[in-house]
């Protein structure tokens, strides 16, 4: 097998899982027709609405935010969304598919931190289907940089596969299947509940919800002033 990037490269991981439209779409949720990604979309918006919310006054900033799956359905909804990734194949692709959105702006970000947002400036920070690809410490950093990029009441939004779930630990064995060598770099790591819930309330987040209904942990909490 080709020398692969280590996971925590991840200008390198994702960037080379990007290169095409076609690669993108797959990796960001695995389907790539337009329809199917607009409908998954749907599904991540039902999530934000019933634990942040999104109004029309707020500024809204994505961690992550790939081909811009879910900025299309949550842009028209807020005053600003603020697309944050690493890889700048998929900032190109989401600025191509969300064209006609004018309240949209796009920041590469080293994929460690949010250090050219300022503090204190956006209303709602969400993050999904990323921290899968993280290290923990990574993860972690990324809810310290929503605390602090966040207004006073703001909110918070991070998921990932449930590894305590029946589908989860099934993603878990699948991957077990990888020989040590083998293991691509964005290979998917489950959280545990208490790992996504210890983080948000360490960042200082109050009022941290935690829903756990499906294969999935959701967890949301809110900047007291
Ligand atoms: C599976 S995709 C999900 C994209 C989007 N959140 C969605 O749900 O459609 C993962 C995204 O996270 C980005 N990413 C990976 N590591 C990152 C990091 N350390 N910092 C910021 N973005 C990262 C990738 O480039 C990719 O666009």
């Amino acid at each position: 097998m080709e020398h692969q990037p280590a996971r925590s490269e991840y200008k390198k991981v994702w960037s080379a899982l990007s290169t095409t439209e076609e690669q993108a779409r797959l990796h960001v949720i695995g389907v790539t027709e337009e329809a199917a990604l607009e409908a998954t979309g749907q599904e991540t918006l039902k999530f934000l609405q019933e634990s942040v919310g999104i109004g029309k006054e707020d500024v809204v900033l994505e961690i992550g935010c790939g081909i811009g799956r879910v900025g299309k359905v949550v842009a028209p909804l807020c005053q600003k969304w603020i697309g944050c990734d690493v890889a700048a194949n998929m900032l190109s692709l989401t600025a191509q598919r969300l064209k006609d959105l004018p309240n949209v702006e796009l920041v590469e970000i080293s994929g460690y931190n949010l250090s050219s947002v300022v503090d204190a400036s956006v209303d709602v920070v969400y993050c999904t289907v990323v921290f899968m690809h993280l290290e923990p410490w990574d993860r972690y950093n990324y809810v310290l940089e929503a605390f602090r990029v966040l207004r006073p009441n703001g909110r918070v939004y991070v998921d990932n596969i449930n590894l305590c779930s029946d589908g989860g630990w099934k993603v878990f064995e699948d991957h077990r299947a990888f020989s040590p060598a083998n293991r691509p770099p964005h290979i998917t790591h489950n959280s545990t509940p208490q790992e996504i819930e210890t983080y948000l309330r360490r960042a200082g987040f109050s009022d941290v919800q935690l829903r756990t209904d499906d294969d999935w942990v959701r967890a949301s909490g809110i900047k007291a002033p």
